[in-house]
This record gives structure tokens, sequence and C-alpha cells, in this order.
């Protein structure tokens, strides 16, 4: 089996190529009644990704009080009543300057990069067992709840995506470029 790479088979490429290519053209055509093309407001209501630089965020906002409210209601089961981590969810608040000690304690407010993050991810995939179900604005307050819980945000303040933006989280400046010569920008310079 040593000897046989999937991804440098010519072959296997262009099987790959031909199934994606039939793929396509089934959900454009009738021809095997499967399917159909989506509406633009299901494409819309599917496009809700957020970058870190805060495109896409929605309009609405919300109180980290307003968001405790949340919290409680929807998060705290699984991640413990003040962000501590509990048996169904990892932990959301400390670890702060734990991460170059022997017991690092990655979370929201240790290891995160951007705050904007918090938004995007609790929307699309949390509470786990019902994503999708908090509006805009009760996503701003639980993220605004979560951030205070690291000590990042002031209770009585409004987060929206201005305030959002301002936050700087602490670990920020603690990822490098990954200079792998197969990702990143490299990735785009070198030939395969
Ligand atoms: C039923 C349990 C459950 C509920 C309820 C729940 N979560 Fe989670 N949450 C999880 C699990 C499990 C993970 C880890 C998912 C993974 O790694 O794929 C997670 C991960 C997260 C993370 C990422 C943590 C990290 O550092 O990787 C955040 C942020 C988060 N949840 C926020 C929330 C918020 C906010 C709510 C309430 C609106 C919520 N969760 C409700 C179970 C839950």
């Amino acid at each position: 089996m040593a000897a046989w790479k999937p991804h440098n088979s010519l072959f296997v490429r262009l099987a790959m190529a031909a199934l994606l290519g039939a793929g396509a053209a089934g959900a454009q055509t009738a021809t095997l009644g499967l399917g159909r093309a989506a509406t633009p407001a299901e494409i819309q209501a599917a496009d809700i990704s957020v970058s870190p630089s805060g495109v896409n965020l929605p309009p609405g906002g919300g109180t980290a009080g307003q968001g405790a409210d949340v919290y409680q209601r929807r998060c705290q089961r699984c991640h413990g009543a003040k962000g501590e981590g509990g048996e169904e969810g990892p932990a959301l608040a400390g670890g702060q300057g734990s991460l170059a000690t022997p017991k690092p304690l990655k979370t929201v407010g240790s290891y995160w990069p951007h705050a904007t993050t918090l938004f995007d991810y609790t929307r699309r995939a949390m509470p786990f067992n019902q994503p999708g179900i908090l509006t805009n604005d009760q996503v701003y307050a639980v993220t605004a709840y979560v951030l205070h819980l690291n000590g990042l945000f002031p209770a009585g303040q409004r987060l929206d995506a201005q305030s959002l933006l301002k936050i700087k989280m602490p670990n920020r400046d603690g990822f490098i470029p990954d200079d792998r010569p197969d990702t990143g920008k490299s990735a785009k310079k070198a030939k395969r």
C-alpha cells in the first residue's frame, strides 16, 4: 500500500474531476431528478460567515447583562456557570497567561486572536444542540457576556459591530504566519 499515493495519481484526479463535474451538472439540470437550485433567500440565510476583520457583521447589539440571561438559559448547562467548562463543553473563560506554562488552558480569553470569531462561531455553531436559534441581538449579548467573563468587556456597555472590532484579544500577537511551503502565501508561489 505504501507506494500508492492517491493524491499524486493522475487517474484519481481525473476520476475526481469527472465526479465533481457530474455532480455540478446534475444539480443544474433535471436529468437525474435530484435536488434543485437554492433560492437567493436560502443562500442569504446560509451566507453568515463573519471574517476576523468583521466583514459581514450584522446590525444589532446587546450588553453583557442581557447576555448573562441568554447564557444561563442556553449555554451554562454545558459551559459552566462562569464559563469554567463542564462535562459537556469546554471552558470559555480563564487561562490567561497559562499558554506558556506546563498546563496551558486554551479558552476564548486566553487563546483566540479575534473577538469577531466568537460572534461568528457562536452564531453558526452554538448552542451545540440547537445551532441557529439565537437572534443576532442575542448573539451580540452572549458574546459580550463571554468577553465579560474573560475581563475583556465592561458589564453595562453595548456590544455591536463597531465595539466588537475595537476589542484587542490578549493573545492577538501570539500567532506567527505559517511559513510551511504548502500553506498560505508561499503555497501560491510554489509550483506543485
Ligand atoms: C449541549 C452542550 C452545549 C451548549 C448548550 C452550548 N455549547 Fe458551546 N460547546 C459545546 C461543545 C461540545 C463545544 C466543543 C465543540 C467542538 O470543539 O467541536 C463547544 C464549543 C464552544 C465554543 C468554542 C470553545 C473553544 O475554545 O474552542 C464557544 C465559544 C462556545 N461553545 C460558546 C457557546 C455559547 C455562547 C453557548 C450558548 C449560546 C453554547 N456554547 C452552548 C457544547 C455546548
